[in-house]
Order: structure tokens, then sequence, then C-alpha cells
């Protein structure tokens, strides 16, 4: 029998109504709109990365496939920046390159993850990764975490286990967070592995801020964790610490056991990442310290200002604010789509909470790196109005 046309249910799984009729509406309204909604830098990348540097001249082939593993000058330049920044030595036949972080996650899942399995997922979460695992069949546990650390009588780990079915395969661990700005701290990473360990779960970490933590990190990464060692696979971004998010460039390493299937699958999907993103991805790695550290720097202090309007601590990491916005909530509004369309209405736009976790229907996400800091002054001032009256 044909079938009429039909998108899939795991597409439609995948829409946010609150979150696409406020871009409808940003995109009805006249005059400015600040896009505090996405995760983006203003910053231009590292001059010697940007797509005017390079050439067919300096490199022919440019335009030609490059290994399904990725350039090999690449892989140097990625094995190189893990030993400088970490003093772990990875081998580099263990390391895929990929086009980004969102697709690097979604080769790993086809790799790693069967429909009906299930993943636990610690939240808020990069909104994302819930639709990744969903595209795979698969079934995102939602566990609220980040934001409860430090809670009196919250136990980590019994939060986790209390989500634990025979189903679950695997965990996703995403420090620093995109939305908290939080950084795991020791005894919740001792936690999230004394559960991978006891149920034999792959764990999926998400590195995508590494480069952007605020003080230097008292942890060395959770996926080096020598007892993780046969189950923890990284995937990593040049999107974020580098502002390189349009060349859509990454890198995914792991055990043997893992990179077999996810380089098989990434064969599949992409064949390999694009060339030139390869080349330029490689010169960041080699020659974008200054570059990262004084994003870190202008990041920082635009993360403390948009915490001071708001009132709430200065993130850790990353791009992002995750404000409770339930003090700001008006009589008999059950979730955040009144203060959403009000901050728009003042010319702001920010992405709900339930985006990052159907628990979080009272917090708000702001991007503080997607517009200069002027920009944000001006959007920050037009949200102060908003706070102001309720
Ligand atoms: C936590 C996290 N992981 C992964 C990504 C994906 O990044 P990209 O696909 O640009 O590499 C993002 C982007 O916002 C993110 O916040």
């Amino acid at each position: 029998m044909p079938r009429p046309p039909h998108t899939s249910p795991t597409a439609r799984q995948l829409s946010d109504r609150i979150f696409s009729e406020l871009v409808a509406r940003a995109r009805a309204r006249e005059g400015p709109v600040f896009p505090l909604h996405v995760g983006d830098t203003w910053l231009e990348p590292l001059e010697s990365a940007r797509c005017e540097a390079l050439s067919t001249q300096a490199h022919p082939g440019l335009h030609q496939y490059a290994p399904v593993q990725g350039d090999p000058s690449l892989l140097q330049a990625i094995t190189n920046r893990v030993q400088v920044r970490y003093g772990i030595t990875l081998d580099p036949m263990y390391v895929q390159v990929m086009s980004g972080g969102t697709s690097g996650l979604s080769v790993v899942a086809s790799a790693l993850l069967d429909p009906g399995d299930e993943v636990l997922l610690p939240s808020p979460y990069w909104p994302l990764i819930r639709g990744i695992v969903a595209a795979r069949g698969a079934v995102a546990v939602q566990v609220p975490f980040y934001t409860r650390l430090g809670e009196p009588g919250f136990d980590p780990e019994a939060a986790l286990e209390a989500r634990v079915t025979p189903r679950t395969v695997a965990l996703y661990v995403n420090t620093p967070n995109n939305p908290t700005g939080r950084v795991l701290p020791r005894g919740a990473l001792d936690a999230l592995e004394r559960v991978a360990l006891r149920h034999d779960l792959w764990v999926l970490t998400d590195e995508a801020y590494e480069d952007l933590h605020f003080t230097p990190a008292a942890e060395p990464p959770f996926w080096a964790r020598p007892s993780l060692r046969e189950r923890a696979v990284a995937t990593h971004t040049l999107s974020k610490g580098y502002g390189l998010a349009g060349l859509r460039v990454g890198f995914t390493h792991g055990p043997p056991s893992a990179l077999g299937a996810i380089r098989a699958a990434q064969t599949f999907q992409t064949y390999c990442a694009s060339r030139p993103s390869q080349v330029a991805a490689g010169r960041a790695l080699r020659e974008g310290e200054a570059w990262v550290s004084r994003a870190r720097a202008l990041y920082q202090a635009a993360g403390a200002r948009a915490a001071e309007v708001f009132g709430v601590p200065a993130p850790e990491a990353g791009t992002f604010l995750f404000v409770p916005v339930g003090r700001w909530l008006r009589e008999g509004e059950g979730d955040c789509s009144g203060f959403l369309g009000r901050c728009l209405d003042a010319g702001v736009l920010l992405t709900p909470g339930t985006a990052c976790g159907e628990d979080f229907t009272e917090y708000v996400r702001l991007c503080f790196t997607a517009v200069p800091p002027e920009a944000l002054e001006e959007a920050l001032g037009a949200l102060s109005a908003v706070l102001r009256e309720g």
C-alpha cells in the first residue's frame, strides 16, 4: 500500500512550539531584534583560519575529498593540541574528524545506539541532543541535574540511578554545560562515573565548551578517566572556542571498539568533513591560542554582566546564562511564554527553558556572546526594563 506523504513522527517530536511562535513573531516585528537565542559569536575568527585566507595555490587539492578519517595535518594538530592542553597522548588511529559537534554526535549515536535504547540525559541540556538521540529511534531519559547540584538533599548518583532501566545503554555528559554555564565538580563526575561503570554504559561526552572555562579547569576531562577508557567517546568542535561554527568542523575520539563503527557510520553519512574547513581548523588549532584567550576574556566579562542584570551567579564557562524567571511571571502564567513575549516586545529574543528539558518551564536561556558588548549592553538595558515592570 502506498503511504500518503507525511513527516516522520520522530521529526514531529523535535519541534518546539513556543520557540517557533516566538521566532515567527520576531520576524514579523518591525525594528531590530537582538538574537540572544542563538549560541554563536559576534567575533570574526583568527585571520589565518578565515575562508579568505585559504587558496588552492597554497593547498592543491583543496576542493577534493579528504580521507574519511580526516586530513593528516589536522589529525596531527588535534593530537598535538590534546597533548599540550591535557598532557594526554591520543592514538591518531582512534581520532575521527567530523563535520562539527552536531554531526559528530549524530554519527556517534548512529554507531552506538539502536532503536529503543535509552540514553540518560542529565538536564538541562543542549537542545539538539534530545533530537539526535530521538532521530536514532532511541529514548532520551531526562534527569534534572545541573541546576540541582548543590541543592540540599540532592544526590546526583541516586537521581541518575532512579532512571536506569535494562534498556539504558549510554550516558551523555556535557561539561562545561550548555545552557547552565556550569562546570561539573568532582563529586558529580564521580557519581556519573559510578553509574556508567555499574551499568556498563557508553559515556558520550560533549566537549563543545572545553576552551571556554573562565577559571582554569579544576578537573582533567571526564573522558580521560582511566576507568572510562573503554567506554568514553568524546566529541569536540571548533565552533565555540575558535568561533568557527560556520565551517562545521570538529572531531571525535574513543576506544577502538567504538571507533570502527563510528568511522563506518561517518563514511555513509557525510564521507568526510569539508576539506577547506579541515585546513582552517588545523590553522586555528596550531595558531589560535591567543585568539581563544581573548575571546574567553570577552565572554567572561559579557557573562558576568548579563548575570548581574538578572541577579544570578556569573557563569563558570561557556556562552549561556540559564535564568529562573519564576519571579517575573505574571498571575496565571504557567510557563515563561508570556515573559518571552515581553522580552521580544522589548527587542530581545531568548530561548524558552523547555528547549533544554521538560522540567524548565520557568527558565529562559540567554546567549551573551551572540552580539558585541555595546549591543549586549543595549539588549540588557531593554531586559532590565522588562524585569522592572514585572
Ligand atoms: C553542548 C553543545 N554540543 C554541541 C554543539 C554543536 O556544535 P556544532 O555542531 O556547531 O559543532 C553545541 C552547539 O551549540 C553545543 O552547545
